[in-house]
């Protein structure tokens, strides 16, 4: 089946710029940028809203040790398909999408195990920053960019592998569908695919942020029991309890006692299962203790900084606790990011309450600034 094929570069009004990370710790710059029409196998998405993460800060601050620059960053988008590439079948010129940094081709080893929605097809060169073939769609002031987790979604057009996005409703505004392109989606996935939660379980979720948010919302989705969140700041608890927590914890403020212990206690032995939305490993290994003997999971979430390990007893382990961890919640995006959005449409899913801020691309950085702020939950950056 051919698809058609509009070449942007025909275009002579064409609106096209982006923000682009010439080098590490640098504010990202606002400028023109060519991004070439998609090959085979590729597709091209106008993207009108992009969510900014902290792993794109983390990328661009220089810590990643696998960041190369220059790059188009940006993992949490969503737009409109503008053309494809020769053999292109699953999307459609015109059709919603979000673009998905965790891709789902449906024939590697990982995709057919049944066990993962980690894919392998296309890992090796989006770790590189290129498209699979090698090479790269971007350039800027004539020198070729790097793209970013497969998505690179800080630019008003951008090209990725066809497994690497997901139409979608156009109900769902791309304003709220760019948000399921990361935080939403690893949260409410974590406690609803990976970790299964069931009805009447004991939950705990250390770190109430965009992440940290979802969680309550799989573990009040599953008819969790007690849904504890635990956060070092005050200002989350009322956040917490509207995502639906039954008790918030700050763990500063207890005195003589270890937040484990304090959760042992709140929950009769233990949590049944606990959720790391950190990236800081002193609280992974609180969550893990703070899980009950013999069956207790705890799912990490965080991304820790380079060079960061965990720790525990191993007797933690083997006196039954379970010591786990997800990307992208565990969604298979192709495939099941759909249903988030029907979750969305049908009111089972909070989506428009985690807008907390927003800018336009040219002041992405600003973005970038609220992002670090106790207030912000998610700043969505609009496009256009
Ligand atoms: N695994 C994945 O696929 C994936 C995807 C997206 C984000 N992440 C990671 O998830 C984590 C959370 O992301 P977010 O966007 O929700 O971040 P966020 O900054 O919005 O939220 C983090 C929350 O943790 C709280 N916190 C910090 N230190 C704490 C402590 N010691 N104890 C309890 N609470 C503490 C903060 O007050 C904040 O409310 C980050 O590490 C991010 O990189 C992972
Ligand atoms: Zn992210
Ligand atoms: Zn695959």
């Amino acid at each position: 089946m051919t698809q058609p094929r509009r070449d942007l570069n025909q275009c002579t009004n064409f609106p096209n710029q982006a923000a682009i990370a010439w080098e590490a710790g640098a504010p990202l710059s606002y400028e023109d940028i060519e991004v070439a029409p998609p090959r085979a196998g590729e597709v091209r998405i106008q993207v009108h809203h992009t969510g900014v993460c902290h792993t794109d800060a983390y990328t661009l601050s220089g810590k990643d040790p696998e960041g190369a620059f220059p790059v188009v960053l940006g993992h949490e988008g969503a737009g409109i398909v503008e053309s494809v590439g020769e053999g292109v079948t699953s999307v459609n010129v015109g059709d919603y999408v979000v673009a998905l940094y965790t891709p789902e081709c449906r024939e590697c080893k990982f995709c057919k195990s049944g066990k993962t929605n980690l894919c392998g097809k296309i890992r090796a060169t989006q770790g590189k920053g290129v498209m699979p073939d090698g090479t790269s769609r971007f350039r800027a002031r004539g020198k070729d960019l790097l793209h970013f987790m497969g998505t690179s979604t800080f630019s008003q057009y951008t090209v990725v592998a066809d497994i690497s996005v997901v139409a979608v409703t156009p109900k769902i505004p791309t304003d709220r569908s760019c948000l399921l392109g990361c935080g939403i989606t690893t949260g409410y996935g974590a406690a609803v695919v990976t970790a299964k939660v069931e009805e009447g379980s004991n939950v705990a979720v250390f770190g109430v942020g965009c992440v940290g948010l979802s969680v309550l919302q799989g573990a009040v989705k599953n008819k969790a029991g007690k849904i504890i969140a635990v956060d070092v700041n005050d200002g989350k608890e009322a956040w917490a309890r509207k995502f639906g927590a039954t008790h918030f914890v700050n763990p500063t403020k207890l005195s003589g006692k270890t937040i484990q212990e304090h959760l042992i206690e709140m929950t009769d032995g233990g949590c049944d299962y606990t959720f790391d939305c950190t990236g800081n490993v002193g609280v992974m290994r609180a969550a893990l203790e703070a899980c009950h003997k013999g069956w207790g999971e705890s799912i990490v979430i965080g991304v820790a900084a380079a060079g960061q390990e965990i720790a525990t007893r191993p007797f933690q382990l083997v006196t039954g606790r379970v010591w786990k961890g997800c990307a992208f919640g565990g969604i298979k995006g192709r495939t099941q990011l759909p249903g988030l959005v029907d979750d969305y449409l049908n009111g089972e899913l909070k989506v428009d309450e985690f807008i907390t801020h927003r800018q336009p691309l040219s002041a992405i950085n600003s973005a970038f600034d609220q992002m670090k702020e106790g207030d912000c939950v998610r700043c969505v950056v609009d496009m256009k």
